[in-house]
């Protein structure tokens, strides 16, 4: 028997690494965003098999499916999560059915990539973070799609390297227009239900983007108003944010403003960098002024980094994708999305109590850790 064999065994190359099975993949929530994951799904087979879509309202899920070639629908999560096992769940239905959706998910052993915001407070967010499997899994990710396009790496990677000097002064602005149709899907323009405004629900894509190049905040000195929506929560928000590395940044969050534009700028010691788009941007979309002195090394700095990514699902899909292939946590992690919505309790907590907040304002028992709104009306 060969198990006798005392022969040694053959030395051989050692074999390439085995390539991972593409991830078995769901959809739950079929409506309006659910296309562009579905879209980046189908364009990646190598990395993931889109297997089933959940939806309540059977005439979507139908339509999802025939649309997308998806090959089976349900109108339950639990019984999807146990007929096919998903390695992911991307959760797309709106926010005040994240949390209960997103721990049935971490409790069948599946991953999750969740909609923004992922949920409605942060008492929320750190018990779906707390249902994640620890180090092996599963994790939620959170969709903040405006970090994985190629200009916010290169300037992340600048900030990095030091080259353009310290950050000192921001705008982070998101003016978007919203009719007063658009509130009349159920769930909109209420805190039971939302979980607030455009703060949370807009103006979080910008303000997330904006962290993960500046970092750690320290104060925020705001106000949120209701100017012109029959809506419960605000309409507007104006805040001063300020960070540990001393720079500071107003932060504006709008739907009344028919000239729409989400911009960031930020002024560092050596250089002004701008970004100017909408809903997504591309590298045409930044701009770099170097200060005097500075212009041939930061310009050579700026061109020689990452090109060609849009910022979008797509591109965060697939960083999920070889994350979870590669058996690491997916990004946006729970840790970083708790911090974008750290942010935006701080511009709530700041109107609602007229006066400058720390993180330290938000920890649990604060009320406005158990609700955007602290339970206050506008
Ligand atoms: N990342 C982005 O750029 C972006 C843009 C728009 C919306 N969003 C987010 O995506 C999420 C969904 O928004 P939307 O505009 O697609 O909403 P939508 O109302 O168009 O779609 C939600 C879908 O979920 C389904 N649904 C509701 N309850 C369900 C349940 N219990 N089980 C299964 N399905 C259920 C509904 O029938 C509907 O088809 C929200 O969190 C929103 O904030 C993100």
């Amino acid at each position: 028997m060969s198990s006798s064999s005392s022969a040694p065994a053959p030395v051989t190359a050692s074999a390439p690494s085995p390539v991972p099975e593409p991830l078995r993949v769901a959809i739950v929530g079929t409506g309006n965003i659910a296309r562009f994951h579905a879209q980046a799904l189908l364009a990646e087979p190598g990395r993931a098999a889109l297997v089933a879509a959940v939806d309540v309202d059977p005439g979507a899920l139908e339509s999802f499916r025939s649309r997308h070639t998806i090959p089976r629908g349900y109108a339950d999560l639990d019984r999807m999560l146990t007929a096919e096992r998903p390695d992911l769940v991307h959760v797309c239905t709106p926010p005040g059915i994240h949390r209960a959706q997103v721990e049935a998910c971490l409790g069948a052993g599946a991953s999750v990539l969740v909609e923004k915001p992922p949920a409605l407070s942060l008492a929320e967010a750190e018990k779906m973070a707390a249902a994640e499997g620890g180090d092996r899994g599963p994790w939620m990710a959170t969709v903040f799609q405006h970090r994985f396009g190629s200009g916010a790496l290169r300037l992340r990677a600048l900030i990095d390297s030091g080259v353009l000097g310290r950050p000192l002064l921001a705008t982070c602005h998101t003016t978007w227009f919203r009719p007063q149709e658009y509130f009349d899907l159920p769930w909109r323009g209420k805190w039971e239900t939302e979980g607030g405004g455009p703060t949370l629900g807009h103006g979080i894509h910008q303000t997330d983007l904006l962290l993960a190049l500046l970092g750690e905040w320290t104060q925020v000195s705001a106000v949120v108003r209701r100017q012109a929506r029959d809506v419960e929560t605000e309409d507007v928000s104006l805040a001063r944010v300020d960070f540990a590395s001393g720079a500071i940044a107003s932060v504006v969050t709008s739907l009344l403003s028919p000239q729409e534009e989400s911009r960031i700028r930020i002024d560092f010691e050596r250089a002004t960098v701008e970004l100017a788009h909408l809903y997504g941007y591309g590298d045409d979309d930044w701009r770099l002024t170097p200060a005097p002195g500075f212009e041939e090394e930061i310009t050579t700095a700026w061109e020689a980094g990452e090109h060609g990514v849009n910022s979008g699902h797509h591109s965060q899909i697939v960083q999920v994708l070889d994350a979870l292939r590669a058996g690491s946590p997916p990004p946006v992690t729970s840790r970083d999305a708790l911090s974008s919505l750290r942010l935006v309790a701080a511009v709530y907590a700041s109107s609602f109590e007229q006066r400058p907040v720390t993180p330290a304002d938000l920890a649990p028992g604060s009320p406005f850790h158990e609700r955007m709104n602290g339970g206050r009306s506008l």
